[in-house]
C-alpha cells in the first residue's frame, strides 16, 4: 500500500530534480532565491508551471498525469483568447504545502499552417522518445538542436511557441509564495527588493498584475538571457523566469487559491524576445 508519506517523498523528488534543471539553466533564478534566503526568508512555491502543445500526445493530459499519480486533483481551467492557450491548474487533494501546478497548451489549430506542420513534425519525429514515460516533464528539448530560422518564423506568430520549440518540457518557471514571507511580506517589497538587485521586471500591464479585490496579485522577472546551441551557432535568447505571488482571503476568510486570466496572460510575456 502506498502510504501519504511515500508520496509526498516521491513528489519532493519530483520538485527537487525540476527545480535543480531549472536552476541550473537559469543562474539568475538561483540568485533571486538567495535572495530571499540570505535575508533569512524560506521560500515557499505557490505554483509551478509548464507549457506545451495541445497534440493529444504531449497535451496538458498527459504533463499532468505524473502528478495526478501522486495525488493531485484538477482544480480550474483558463482560455486566453488573444494567445490561443488553455490552461488547467492542479492541487495535491490534502497536502496544502504541495505547490500548485499550472499546466498551458498552445491551440495550434488556430495559427498558421506553418506553426501547425512544424509541431506535428517536431512531435512525430523523436521516434525513440515515450511520450508516456514519466520523465517526460524533465525532459527539455527533445528534438536535438533547433533551427535558427524556424525559431524566428514561430517567434513571429507565437512567442509562447517559439518557447516551447528550443526549451521543451520543463519548468518554465517557479513562483515564490509572498505569503510564505516574513520580511517581504507585500508584492511591492518583494518588487522593490528584485529591482533593487538588479533584475529586470516584466512590467506588461503594470509590473503589478491583479489586485487584492481579485484576491491575487502576481509579479515577475523578465527570462534572462542563457546561451542557446542552435544548429548554426550559439544565440543569447531568454529562457526561464521567476514568479512571484501574494494571495489574499475571500469574505468567508478562505485564501484564494486560483489563478485570474487576465493577470496571466501578461505573466506570459516573462518569455518574450527582448534586447539584453
Ligand atoms: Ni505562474
Amino acid at each position: 500500500m502506498i502510504t501519504q508519506k511515500n508520496l509526498s517523498m516521491k513528489l519532493d523528488d519530483i520538485f527537487n530534480r525540476l527545480w535543480i534543471d531549472y536552476t541550473n539553466q537559469n543562474p539568475s533564478a538561483l540568485k533571486v532565491y538567495e535572495l530571499f534566503t540570505n535575508a533569512g526568508e524560506k521560500v515557499e512555491n505557490d505554483h509551478i508551471a509548464f507549457r506545451t502543445f495541445d497534440d493529444q500526445r504531449v497535451n496538458i493530459n498527459v504533463l499532468s498525469r505524473i502528478f495526478i499519480e501522486n495525488g493531485y486533483v484538477e482544480k480550474g481551467e483558463y482560455f486566453f483568447k488573444d494567445k490561443h492557450l488553455y490552461a488547467k491548474h492542479f492541487e495535491h487533494i490534502s497536502d496544502k504545502n504541495m505547490p500548485r501546478v499550472f499546466i498551458s497548451e498552445l491551440i495550434t489549430k488556430d495559427f498558421s499552417p506553418f506553426i501547425q506542420q512544424t509541431v506535428k513534425d517536431l512531435l512525430d519525429e523523436p521516434a525513440s522518445v515515450k511520450y508516456n514515460s514519466d520523465d517526460l516533464i524533465f525532459s527539455g528539448n527533445i528534438w536535438g538542436k533547433p533551427d535558427y530560422e524556424t525559431y524566428l518564423k514561430l517567434r513571429d506568430e507565437s512567442e509562447y511557441a517559439a518557447w516551447v520549440y528550443v526549451y521543451g518540457f520543463r519548468a518554465n518557471h517557479f513562483t515564490v509564495s509572498i505569503n510564505s514571507l516574513k520580511k517581504y511580506n507585500t508584492i511591492e517589497k518583494v518588487n522593490h527588493v528584485i529591482k533593487d538587485n538588479g533584475f529586470l521586471l516584466n512590467s506588461s500591464g503594470g509590473e503589478i498584475k491583479g489586485t487584492k479585490e481579485e484576491l491575487l496579485q502576481q509579479s515577475s522577472t523578465m527570462a534572462n538571457h542563457i546561451n542557446v546551441e542552435f544548429n548554426d551557432k550559439v544565440y543569447s535568447i531568454p529562457g526561464c523566469y521567476y514568479e512571484f505571488a501574494q494571495r489574499f482571503t475571500d469574505t468567508s476568510g478562505e485564501l484564494y487559491s486560483g489563478f485570474i486570466a487576465k493577470s496571466a496572460d501578461k505573466i506570459f510575456e516573462s518569455t518574450n524576445y527582448y534586447k539584453k
